[in-house]
């Protein structure tokens, strides 16, 4: 014989399968059908699914009066079987599961697709938002008992920091990625072009000069330098230009004082050497420095320029070493095919005194504008340094001679470089300068 529960009674309500829960039931609804007490419950079969077992029932004495006394019957006992099907409840706690477990695979499903930010707001507003798709499944926990509930609440938490996990880990990729635009975009490009520092070239002049002293350094000479006020004596006298001398009248000179004067030529350096050297051979120098006249300034001629002087002392110093030296300057300043002519001069400090022509490195010597089709462009003087010049430079013209040249570095500037006018090399025209910053 089955239980006296009714199953439909028992399908609507119970929904846990618990001992107690079960107890508790039967008590209730027996007691609607009779007065009894439910004493214990055996369940048989304690796996899931339908319960069955043995209900022991104590019943209430049934009163009954005898000669005016009411008297209650013995208690007694009685155990009935019973059988309670909860699976439907069961079904629900598993349904539930299986909805979260299915809620869960699809969301991170489409989770692992979202390529956009904006989307995967989407799907978190979706999934876990107030009105998400979690929070209905939730929302069916109602039916559920109090000790089902957290079991279906643990599952539900575990999907839910699932679907969060996966939605964080996208949102820290996203934002990275962003981040990783956004250096992208904001990229300096080290490859460009810095701010350039301004930087100077040396003047075309000064150029010329270093030029020349490299030449002759490799020719074993050392660099002189004199004082630009010199005296009369240096700069004239001693040069073989004794006052009233008529050469004096071509260099038109500063005088400061009637001694004074700012030097007109390189060539006093020649005695002041000769004199500190006291004898001693050879003397091999160059001087380059500022020389002065009492010109007006145009095209070719300036108050002020530079020359470079040069001179060399010993024993058996000849013309053909002058005229060796100044081949080989030549090449090396103007190129190797340079050649050279010398025709004889006037200076007072020399004898012979020659000027010496450089071949045109323009038309190679065929006559072009720049020598004005002669073939040569006129470069120095030069010769053989006179007795007298060597005798007030402390050397004995019987034991030693010498040659002396002097050059315009302006002059070979000009010529080198074509340049037209020598008042740039002095009026600080940037557009000039500039132009030889990489020569
Ligand atoms: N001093 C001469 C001048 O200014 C140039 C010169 C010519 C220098 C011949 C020399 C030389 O040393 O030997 O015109």
């Amino acid at each position: 014989m089955r239980a006296f529960l009714r199953e439909q009674s028992c399908r609507s309500s119970l929904r846990s399968s618990s001992l107690n829960s079960i107890q508790g039931f039967l008590e209730g609804h027996s007691r609607g059908y009779r007065p009894q007490t439910v004493i214990s419950v055996k369940v048989r079969q304690v796996s899931a699914g339908p319960k069955e077992g043995i209900l022991l029932l104590r019943e209430a004495s049934q009163p009954s009066n005898k000669g005016g006394t009411t008297v209650f019957s013995s208690l007694y006992r009685e155990e009935r079987p019973f059988f309670v099907d909860n699976t439907r409840f069961k079904g629900a706690v598993q349904g539930m599961k299986e909805k979260l477990e299915a809620l869960k695979a699809e969301a991170l499903a489409k989770l692992q697709e979202v390529t956009d930010p904006q989307i995967l707001n989407d799907l978190r507003v979706k999934y876990l938002g107030k009105k998400g798709e979690l929070t209905e499944v939730l929302r069916g926990m109602g039916g559920l008992s109090a000790e089902e509930r957290p079991v279906i609440g643990q599952v539900a938490n575990l999907v839910r920091s699932a679907i969060e996990e996966v939605i964080g880990t996208k949102q820290e990729i996203f934002q990275q990625q962003e981040t990783q635009n956004r250096l992208n975009a904001e990229k300096v490009d080290v490859s460009l072009p810095g701010r350039g520092l301004p930087q100077g070239g040396i003047h075309p002049l000064n150029r010329v000069i270093q030029e020349i002293e490299d030449i002759f350094i490799g020719m074993g000479y050392r660099i002189e330098e004199g004082p630009e006020v010199e005296t009369d004596y240096y700069n004239f006298e001693a040069l073989n230009l004794p006052k009233n001398h008529p050469a004096r009248d071509m260099q038109d000179s500063f005088y400061l004082t009637e001694d004074l004067l700012m030097r007109t030529q390189t060539s006093p350096v020649q005695v002041r050497t000769m004199q500190a050297m006291k004898g001693e051979t050879p003397v091999k120098i160059i001087c380059p420095g500022k020389v002065f006249r009492r010109d007006d300034d145009d095209a070719t001629h300036s108050f002020q320029f530079h020359q470079i002087e040069g001179l060399v002392i010993g024993r058996n110093i000849r013309m053909s070493d002058l005229k060796g030296t100044l081949l080989q300057f030549m090449k090396e300043m103007f190129g190797p095919t340079a050649g050279i002519r010398l025709r004889p001069s006037f200076f007072p400090f020399t004898e012979p005194s020659v000027e010496v022509d450089v071949s045109c490195f323009k038309c190679g010597g065929e006559g072009c504008r720049l020598c004005k089709q002669s073939g040569w462009l006129e470069i120095l003087g030069a010769g053989m340094v006179h007795p007298n010049v060597l005798r007030m430079g402390g050397y004995d013209p019987e034991i030693y001679s010498g040659f002396a040249f002097g050059v315009g570095a302006e002059r070979i500037a000009m010529l080198k470089y074509g340049i037209d006018d020598i008042r740039y090399f002095y009026t600080n025209d940037m557009g000039f300068v500039k132009q030889f910053k990489g020569i």
